[in-house]
């Protein structure tokens, strides 16, 4: 890290570890008897993808995505482009879309989109954190993890500048 950043513990472990768990008993209760496709948006929700879908007891695929959004630094996305294309035929599937984090929602929409052109039965969103804000774009993940303020956040998955995805606590970045 660089001597000048600053990390500020937001949400512990044992909060994370808690509330994945929740999540988890959630996601089965909507899709009892159901079979899913586990959509992860790269790099992001991998881990928070990996402690999920081993809590959920349901028959899945699980595919990955990845989408070209943030620079990698903490400034506003320059555009969206899907890279990766699905390799699991999404058609007549539940489809669950697991992010790390919803910020301006731009990179859900995306991402929504393209599963929509695959004709699946259901899709439905899974967010890690999301940010309190006012969204221009229309989209509202049906489950949060925990919301979180309008600030940079690192840790569980999230990075900055590819760094510090491997904290197991979320943290807000102060950049100095
Ligand atoms: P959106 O498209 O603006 O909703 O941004 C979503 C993507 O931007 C996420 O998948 C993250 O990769 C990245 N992102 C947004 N806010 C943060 C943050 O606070 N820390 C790290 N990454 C972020
Ligand atoms: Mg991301």
């Amino acid at each position: 890290m660089s001597p000048r950043n600053s990390l500020e513990s937001i949400i512990s472990t044992d909060k994370i570890e808690q509330r994945v768990a929740e999540l988890a008993r959630e996601v089965e209760r909507d899709y009892s008897g159901r079979e899913l496709v586990v959509v992860s948006v790269l790099g992001g929700s991998v881990i928070f993808l990996a402690d999920l879908v081993r809590k959920i007891n349901l028959p899945m695929r699980i595919d990955t995505v990845s989408v070209s959004s943030y620079t990698g630094k903490a400034v506003a996305p320059r555009g969206l482009k899907v890279l990766k294309t699905f390799s699991e035929d999404v058609r007549g599937k539940h489809v669950l879309l697991i992010d790390d984090i919803i910020d301006t929602g731009g990179t859900l929409a995306a991402v929504m989109e393209e599963v929509r052109a695959m004709e699946p039965v259901s899709l439905k969103t899974c967010v890690f954190l999301s940010k309190k804000k006012e969204r221009n774009i229309d989209v509202v993940p049906d489950y949060v993890g925990f919301e979180v303020e309008d600030l940079f956040v690192v840790g569980y998955g999230l990075d900055y500048d590819g760094m510090y995805r491997n904290l197991p606590y979320v943290a807000v970045l102060h950049v100095t």
